[in-house]
């Protein structure tokens, strides 16, 4: 299979992820069938896509004609037989093994086996995707970032089962989505989120600590290292209880202190100071 060659790509999940991922891949000339457990939620995703598409004629992005194409590639299913032409599916379901290891026995089933699948997950490994299929080979991670159409990045994940062709269609792909790629093994939190969690979690010690103040060490990341936001700020933005999620994921792979989450992220959670979503967080938000 050939990045250029892909008429269809599924998507699976359309909610915050997966509605970014079915935009992209419709700009980028693809048919795109979406699939969503209910009727619901499948007009739910396409409120959430037309939103982002309506953003970006507003911006100047996009011309109306233009937003009417690419919508017009769209469709939304609850049957996973209606994915059975695509080229590529792509997971964007909800972060739970149970539900993926089901979503990607479907897809062996339904696709066709030259097809390739990839999952946009951000802590469970490929490899065991890769598991569930007769094609582990052509299973690989493709780690999208928040908002899809807006951030430049894709990381391409590497199971031990991957084919270097697999990879090789992976960058192409991104790049037919006009985005880069960089690539990373099969290793919890791949690059960015490894190397982001260390210092994340050293923010709330500090803070723990009385070494310093929220705000002054936001404003130190900020203006100091010209950051577009310090780290108690990003994990307000993140959720706190998903930073938490991330660390303890981090922490069960690579039993490492520096991916120990602090007490006070617990205890946050606990409270319900889950962040900007909550309307507290690390501040307060109204
Ligand atoms: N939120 C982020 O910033 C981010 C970034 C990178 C990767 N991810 C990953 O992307 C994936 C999706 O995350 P999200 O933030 O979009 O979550 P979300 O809750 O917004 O969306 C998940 C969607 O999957 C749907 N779904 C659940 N089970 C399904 C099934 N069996 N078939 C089809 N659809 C199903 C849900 O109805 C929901 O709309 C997760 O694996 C997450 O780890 C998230």
């Amino acid at each position: 299979m050939r990045a250029e060659d892909v008429r269809t790509v599924a998507v699976v999940g359309c909610g915050l992820m997966g509605s970014g991922i079915v935009e992209v891949c419709a700009r980028a000339g693809a048919r795109v069938v979406y699939l969503e457990p209910t009727e619901e939620l499948v007009e739910a995703g396409r409120r959430r896509i037309e939103g982002s598409l309506g953003r970006a004629v507003e911006r100047g992005k996009l011309t109306e004609d233009e937003r009417d194409a690419v919508l017009a590639r769209i469709a939304g299913t609850t049957d996973p037989d209606d994915l059975a032409e695509a080229d590529l599916a792509i997971e964007a379901a909800t972060e739970d093994r149970a539900i993926k290891l089901d979503v990607f026995r479907r897809l062996d089933g339904a696709l066709r086996p030259e097809a390739i699948l990839a999952s946009n997950t951000s802590s469970i490994p490929i490899v065991e995707l890769a598991a569930a299929t007769r094609r582990p080979d052509r299973v690989l991670g493709m780690h999208f970032f928040n908002p899809v159409p807006v951030m430049g990045l894709v990381e391409l994940v590497r199971a031990i089962t991957t084919s270097e062709e697999t990879m090789a269609f992976g960058r192409a792909f991104a790049a037919r989505l006009g985005k880069t790629s960089v690539e990373s093994r099969d290793r919890a939190g791949f690059i960015v989120n490894a190397l982001l969690l260390p210092y994340l979690l050293d923010a709330v010690r500090m803070l723990e600590q009385g070494f310093a103040s929220r705000e002054d060490i936001d404003a130190a990341i900020r203006l100091g290292l010209n950051h577009p936001m310090g780290p108690l700020e990003l994990i307000d933005l993140i959720g706190v209880d998903t930073t938490l999620a991330i660390a303890e994921v981090l922490h069960d792979e690579f039993r490492e202190p520096r991916y120990a989450p602090p007490p006070l992220l617990r205890r946050m959670v606990a409270a319900g100071h889950l962040g900007r979503k909550a309307g507290r967080g690390f501040y307060e938000y109204r």
